[in-house]
């Protein structure tokens, strides 16, 4: 019988994360909410209980049905999970009883299946203000951080739960704790291999197309590549075509790439579209509202909403040129499990619950899945996997490594505005930025830190934000700034977020040794040919000297902030490191990127385009409180 171990969402942020760890270790998995009846488990080998924000003694906790726990499945609660099976089975939770957050060492019994072959002391990420105070009746404590319950286990009943999440990279020997729950507690074997799985993709196309055609939307990354791979190899060549839209915001090459590596897997149906004109200068109507064209936009929801609809419409029309339309055509997508999860839908989850709109999920995109014509070949994998798949049909290891690049391209990486003028213009302003210069010399006499009249996105608690920027200079006459002590620097940009509200990102200047003669003023700045042309060259030094197995993501952004006459624009380097990208850390110079690359980036830009470029801008924030891209 085929293995699959169920997830029980309970609200927690980490729930595709946990997905993701129990296909890494070849166990089937399919999430259901919290609520799920116990008949839908019949045929699961193993019940995972996530974490989530509640409390289980509010009146608002979510529903379960106890009878999941008499299936004589075995159960592994995590976090909230944990907490859940003790109120369940008679044991006490208490609020504020003991609040950890962050890394911490808990002492473990490494005699419990669960923990077998680990340490008597382990790193894990805790994230909870309840506390199991008195065990249930039946279980034991395999966990603790000084007399509080970390871990228990009931062996007769199979179950186990622990108040940390094994799921995340800050538990070190996590994915070893959820291979001891799936093989030693489960006693699951590893069958779900990647090769049946490109099968049953395959056998899927073949049975929902038929004869049908299908347009295939190739973006340049790895996901719709592989889309393309799989229905070239699930169909004729006639089936297939294939449409790469070129939008003007694309990276140096990357149209030609891509149109050149599909031909050769097979696609004869390629075609390339240069929409650069339409895409910058078309005003649109959305859902009833009017937008003006993205030349003319600085708003960036209104810039994404511009560019996903502009895709449909270019696509509509070149399919129409070439006889095909969606009443009777498909449309081949490469979106992936973690985004079909999040959009609620009912080939990966029993969760009919929609926690947001994806960007492959837009109004029109949506009617035509409800009509059953959008072909999503990649439903069962995570990132990971579908870069595996890649290699499998025998993309080029370029396109299959490739860095995720968002579906707007370089649209969120040019900032836009159509303000002019310094941050001292304003009284608030001048306040914000007198409080940050007194800020940064009463933490680290070593810089001077300066508001930028420009604003960004990040993320706070579960909410996007738009502030403020800071940049800080070093205060030395001589030297050269990617000299700087790096830990205090890196000490400091976490302090700045944390201490003033409306600063979300800070950057280091690593091209000027003190804070420039001149203050730092912003122009009005739209997307336009001339700044895509610009930020693609800078974005091509960034990453052929800056990229590196360390990284998960590295680009450049263009700002429109200058501290020199004449030049309009600065650049920010942004490297990052992250496996889920819920949450990302700026990656340290000297540690994940060679000092001197850092050094020769800077070179090479002042050197090609000095004569544009004021400040060479290293983004020295992780995420929260900012975000990967800019936007
Ligand atoms: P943020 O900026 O939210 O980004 O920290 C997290 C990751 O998502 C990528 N990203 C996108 N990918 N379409 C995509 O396919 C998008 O619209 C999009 N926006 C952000 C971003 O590059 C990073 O890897």
């Amino acid at each position: 019988m085929e293995e699959k171990c169920a997830i029980l969402d309970c609200g927690g942020q980490y729930t595709k994360v946990i997905d993701r760890k129990v296909r890494e270790l070849g166990v089937k998995s399919e999430i259901f909410p919290i609520g799920v009846e116990p008949e839908k488990l019949d045929g699961f080998g193993g019940i995972i209980l996530s974490g989530g924000p509640s409390s289980v003694w509010e009146s608002g906790a979510p529903k379960y049905d106890g009878r999941i726990f008499e299936k004589g499945i075995p159960v592994l609660g995590i976090c909230y999970g944990m907490q859940l099976i003790s109120d369940h089975f008679g044991g006490k939770v208490v609020p504020n009883y003991k609040t950890e957050y962050g890394q911490i060492e808990i002492n473990i019994d490494n005699t419990c299946p669960l923990f077998e072959g680990l340490e008597k002391c382990e790193k894990v990420l805790m994230s909870h203000g309840d506390a199991v105070e008195k065990l249930a009746e039946g279980f034991v404590q395999v966990a603790d951080t000084d007399g509080v319950t970390a871990g228990i286990y009931n062996a007769d009943k199979k179950i186990a739960a622990v108040q940390f999440h094994p799921e995340v990279d800050p538990t070190v020997h996590g994915l070893d704790i959820l291979r001891n729950f799936l093989r030693k507690i489960c006693l699951f074997k590893d069958t779900y291999a990647l090769e049946d799985r490109i099968q049953t993709s395959v056998d899927m196309i073949r049975r929902r197309v038929g004869d049908g055609k299908v347009v295939v939307l190739v973006s340049g990354g790895v996901d719709s590549a592989v889309t393309a791979a799989l229905l070239v190899k699930a169909l004729r060549p006639e089936q297939v075509y294939g449409i790469h839209i070129d939008h003007g915001l694309m990276r140096k090459d990357e149209s030609d790439k891509i149109c050149e590596n599909l031909y050769k897997l097979g696609l004869t149906q390629m075609q390339r579209i240069n929409a650069e004109n339409e895409f910058f200068n078309t005003p649109l109507e959305i859902e009833g509202e009017k937008y003006l064209p993205l030349s003319q936009t600085t708003e960036p929801e209104k810039k994404r909403a511009i560019i996903g609809h502009m895709f449909f419409v270019v696509t509509e029309e070149a399919a129409k040129k070439l006889d095909l339309d969606f009443e009777t055509a498909y449309l081949g997508q490469g979106t992936l499990r973690p985004d079909l999860i999040e959009s609620g839908n009912p080939d990966v989850s029993g969760y009919a619950h929609k926690i947001k709109t994806h960007h492959n999920d837009v109004g029109v995109i949506r009617k035509l899945r409800d009509k059953g014509h959008v072909i999503e070949t990649n439903w069962d994998w995570h990132k990971d996997e579908v870069r595996q798949v890649a290699r499998m049909l025998g993309l080029d290891e370029e396109i299959a490594s490739r860095q995720p690049f968002p579906g707007p391209g370089l649209g969120v990486r040019i900032l836009c505005t159509d303000k002019s003028g310094t941050a001292f213009d304003s009284e608030d302003g001048t306040k914000k930025h007198n409080t940050l210069a007194r800020f940064v010399s009463d933490t680290q006499n070593t810089y001077t830190g300066v508001l930028a009249p420009i604003q960004s996105v990040g993320v706070q608690g579960d909410h996007r934000s738009y502030k403020n920027m800071a940049v800080l200079f070093e205060n030395g006459e001589e030297g050269d700034p990617a000299d700087t002590d790096i830990d205090s620097l890196f000490a400091l940009a976490k302090k700045i977020p944390n201490g003033l509200s409306y600063i979300n990102r800070v950057t280091y200047c690593l091209n000027l040794a003190k804070e420039p003669e001149r203050e730092l003023f912003c122009s009005p700045s739209y997307i336009c040919h001339e700044a895509a042309e610009l930020l693609r060259e800078l974005d091509d030094i960034t990453t052929r000297h800056l990229m590196n197995k360390n990284l998960a993501q590295c680009f450049a952004v263009l700002l429109p902030v200058s501290a020199h006459e004449g030049k309009k624009y600065s650049v920010a380097m942004r490297a990052v490191c992250t496996t889920d990208f819920m949450t990302a850390q700026s990656a340290v110079p000297g540690k994940e990127i060679p000092l001197g690359a850092l050094k020769a980036a800077r070179d090479e830009i002042v050197e090609r385009f000095g004569d544009k470029i004021s400040l060479v801008l290293y983004d020295v924030t992780g995420k929260p409180p900012a975000t990967v891209e800019w936007e």
